[in-house]
């Protein structure tokens, strides 16, 4: 495949597209042996290009070019050059219609990307670069079109045809095949085309929009799949009136459209009026689906639903503002999530995420701003700074202008801009405009990668009641980019004083009363806050509800940590303090010899947090859960990954030995009665038994044991029937352990969604996911190396969740990874490329791991044929 080193792209180097297409007109012939795909582009010279009478050059992959013709003449071979990865057309009159005729194999397509099969039926995934895959097209957001797609096949193998916009025609065309015709009213950039072709049921629904208008929804799914459909129909109906009454969007298509696939390389897909989801993001039962899969499902129903306006209306000029889309629409999902879920548990979910995962990929050697200036291969930055920073990016601004005036912010940017390729730049001019806020120093949160580091310090002045907080704030150094400057952040704080009251928080201007709670914005690299009036030094609470995605150093004592664990108003907060508490007791026991003590304060914080049911139950349900190996790994300097696992081990079964009776009568609390709902309080009632039950598992207690076998045999729904198989899973029971994983996938063996979740839970566990344990997970015959869902759910939770198998000092868990990363690179690139993430955070670790993680990427660095996706990361890993 490739023998020299691929392109860079820079944002620098953006021009307009010398030509503009105005109409799309496509017609499919699918059959088993390949599609026959004949476009007509109505190109013009842009008028805004100086590029004058330049050749027209359209993108191209994998096509086999059968015919090329210009107003209706056919062009000779020397008329036009096809290089393969471009079609180029020399001379070209201003105006002009040009067909192509391309041939193309979906039934071998294993990259996932353009037009390819998924069980049995034809999909498409265009986003980002997929539709140079269908055919020769100048592929890039800022050409829109208006298109008409019509698909032909076999009517009894493709019943169902669809495509973008509303259905206008379909008929018979003989000898058992069929067509129907689909126009999309709405110009669009070619990544959000769509087409599906297959045996589906149609599951109907209809919502009435704010102005009266009817819309029809349908969901197309399986036959096996028709009664798992109802949760996402709900999601859908829900963010429609949500975004109707949030941010005064309206539904602009008479059809929306959801299907359901089981090979999908990521999530879901935002196609205009046909959103193609991942099943596992969309499929959802009792009996199938766990607490986290129904939020997730109704989550990403939301987020791709919101793109119809945050990136379909108003999209991306170019791939390097992939945020303005992806970090928008991210923080419209979580508010939608915080507003019909519980706010506080929502935040700590996502900065979790955060702070575990995007903190590290920041702190990497494949950071980058949430507006990139450079990249070999787009598609290796739909990543977690795009989206999970470019949310929080987005969110400050929200903080920042206050809920009005950043709707009128949002209905500016709508209006300004709808049916443009716009950038970054114009969504923050937008939200400027409307609030007469200076944007411009925070504009460096788009231009500065890194996480900023805030130092903060404080003393008290008893004599004239001063409290002063000075805070510091830098931001590292990242590949590429160095000695940055300050930027404007938002960091909410509180004062509290010694009974557990909020003090007001009066600076020197302040009249008599001032707010308990205030947004200091920091621009500079120090400042330094008074706060007067105070009888005693107060207990800061900083940064309440992660105001800004930025690492926060204080000299906490344990004191002031269950303190604010106990009294923070701020829920956020509270879990905060109760996560760095915990951090610091783990922390200290790393590497200290076997029977150090363990502080005694940590197991009567949390024994309150279980016993106390007055508190607020989904809050202790987060509470309790002590911070993730990965998070510890993050925050350390030279990571020792299996002496971090242990310390977590050890302080949880010292907390689950002490604590046993209170964890006994915490799962006999929350053992409920009544109806399967997923709302927030059953949500915590079954978060809060599956912990405890984990719990006594860990210390083989026999009481537990039968209370896992009971609920593994006797629950009526997923949640309760997966936490009990993980606690049994994690247990020294290694009977029980062989059993249940037998019976459960005797059970569910027909539902791929469920097997995925038995794969992972044994993938992901030191006890049932040692390396030879993988191997045979790979040769079971459920496993299929075609499906992404599988590979994550093996390979994936291995390397990213079973830290102690997969850091086994002697690198085996490394060299396994390495040898799916280069298996996989063949046949799906973008798959690869994401699996070898792991192994990238070398540096990280301790020397006697870094090294084995560097061969092993360097191993994968001298495969031959390395795709592009492959060899960006593995070249910057080894680089930075
Ligand atoms: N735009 C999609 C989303 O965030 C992301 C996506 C779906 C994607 N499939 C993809 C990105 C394939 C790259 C490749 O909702
Ligand atoms: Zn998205």
């Amino acid at each position: 495949m490739r023998t020299n080193q691929p392109q860079t792209i820079y944002l620098s180097e953006y021009r307009v597209p010398a030509y503009l297409v105005d109409t799309v007109d496509l017609r499919f012939e699918l059959f088993e042996d390949g599609t026959r795909v004949h476009s007509t582009l109505a190109v013009r010279r842009n008028p805004e290009s100086d590029a004058g009478a330049a050749p027209l050059e359209l993108d191209g992959d994998s096509l086999v070019l059968e015919s090329v013709a210009l107003d209706g003449k056919a062009l000779s071979e020397g008329e036009y050059e096809d290089r393969g990865d471009k079609l180029i057309v020399e001379s070209v009159p201003e105006q002009f219609e040009l067909s192509v005729v391309t041939w193309i194999e979906p039934q071998n397509n294993t990259r996932l990307e353009g037009l390819y099969k998924s069980s049995g039926m034809f999909c498409t995934q265009c986003e980002a670069e997929g539709f140079r895959c269908i055919t020769f097209f100048p592929d890039r957001p800022d050409v829109m079109s208006r298109f008409r797609t019509r698909v032909e096949a076999d009517k009894s193998a493709y019943p169902v045809l669809l495509s973008n916009g509303n259905d206008v025609e379909r008929g018979d065309l003989g000898e058992g095949r069929h067509f129907v015709t689909w126009e999309d009213p709405f110009p669009k950039p070619c990544y959000l085309f769509a087409l599906v072709a297959g045996d589906l049921v149609e599951k109907r629904d209809t919502f009435t929009t704010c102005s009266g208008r009817d819309i029809d929804l349908r969901m197309y799914v399986e036959p096996r799949n028709a009664e798992k459909c109802d949760h996402a129909m709900d999601s859908l109906k829900r963010s429609m009136r949500w975004d109707e009454e949030t941010y005064g969007r309206e539904y602009d298509l008479e059809i929306f459209m959801i299907v359901a696939v089981d090979d999908f390389n990521m999530g879901a897909m935002e196609n205009k009026g046909l959103n193609i989801f991942n099943s596992s993001c969309v499929l959802a039962s009792q009996e199938t689906a766990t607490d986290v899969a129904f939020q997730r499902i109704e989550a990403i129903v939301a987020h791709e639903y919101f793109h119809n306006w945050s990136g379909n209306r108003v999209t991306c000029r170019d791939w390097f503002q992939l945020s303005l889309k992806e970090g928008f629409t991210v923080f419209r999902d979580s508010q939608f999530s915080a507003d019909v879920g519980s706010p506080t548990v929502k935040r700590i979910e996502d900065v979790n995420v955060l702070r575990t995962a995007q903190f590290a990929e920041d702190g990497g050697p494949m950071a980058h701003p949430v507006r990139p200036a450079s990249y070999m291969e787009i598609s290796n930055f739909y990543t977690l700074t795009i989206y999970e920073k470019g949310a929080e990016v987005v969110r400050m601004i929200h903080t920042l202008l206050g809920p009005d005036m950043f709707r009128k912010g949002s209905d500016l940017y709508f209006q300004r801009h709808d049916g443009q390729a716009v950038t970054t730049d114009d969504f923050v001019r937008a939200m400027e405009d409307a609030s007469g806020r200076d944007l411009s120093q925070f504009r460096l949160w788009y231009e500065q990668a890194g996480t900023p580091v805030l130092d903060v310090s404080d003393e008290f002045d008893s004599g004239q009641g001063i409290y002063r907080l000075t805070i510091r704030q830098s931001i590292p150094d990242t590949p590429g980019q160095t000695g940055k400057k300050p930027q404007h952040i938002p960091f909410a704080l509180g004062l509290l004083g010694s009974r557990g009251e909020s003090l007001p928080l009066r600076l020197e201007s302040d009249s008599q009363d001032a707010p308990t709670e205030r947004v200091l914005e920091l621009t500079g690299e120090t400042h330094v806050f008074e706060f007067h009036g105070l009888n005693e030094c107060p207990v800061p609470s900083l940064l309440r509800q992660f105001s800004a995605p930025v690492r926060v150093r204080y000299p906490w004592t344990r004191e002031q940590m269950l303190f604010l664990m106990s009294h923070d108003p701020d829920g956020f907060n509270r879990w905060d303090a109760g996560q760095r508490l915990a951090v610091d007791v783990i922390q200290s026991l790393i590497g200290a010899p076997k029977d150090s003590s363990i502080d005694a304060r940590l197991v009567a914080a949390y024994r309150h947090l279980i016993s106390d049911s007055s508190l607020d139950q989904a809050l202790v349900a987060n509470m309790l859960q002590l911070p993730s190996a990965a998070y510890l790994i993050e925050l350390a300097e030279s990571a020792d990954a299996p002496a971090i696992h242990e310390a977590r081990e050890r302080v949880l079964k010292h907390l689950a030995i002490a604590l046993r009776d209170d964890l006994v009568a915490c799962y006999r609390r929350n053992l409920e009665e009544g109806d399967y709902a997923v709302t927030p309080e059953q949500i915590a009632r079954r978060s809060l038994r599956n912990t405890a039950l984990a719990w006594l598992l860990q210390i083989n207690d026999e009481e537990g044991r039968e209370l896992a076998q009971r609920q593994f045999r006797n629950s009526d729904n997923m949640t309760d029937r997966l936490g009990a198989l993980r606690a049994l899973v994690n247990s020294d029971y290694e009977e029980d352990r062989e059993r249940v994983l037998e019976e459960f996938y005797e059970r569910f063996q027909e539902d791929p969604q469920v097997v995925e979740q038995w794969f992972s839970v044994q993938a992901a566990s030191d006890r049932a996911g040692q390396l030879p344990q993988i191997r045979a997970l790979l040769e079971h015959r459920a496993f299929d190396w075609k499906n992404p869902n599988k590979i994550r759910s093996v390979v994936g939770a291995f390397a990213g969740q079973n830290l102690a198998a997969f850091h086994r000092p002697d690198g085996s868990g490394y060299n396994f990874l390495a040898d799916q990363v280069c298996r996989l690179d063949d046949s799906n690139p973008q798959i690869a490329a994401r699996l070898v993430t792991p192994l990238t955070r070398w540096k990280k670790f301790a020397p006697a791991h870094s090294e084995l993680m560097k061969s092993a990427l360097e191993r994968i660095r001298d495969k031959s044929g390395l795709s592009r996706d492959v060899y960006e990361v593995v070249h910057k890993s080894l680089a930075g």
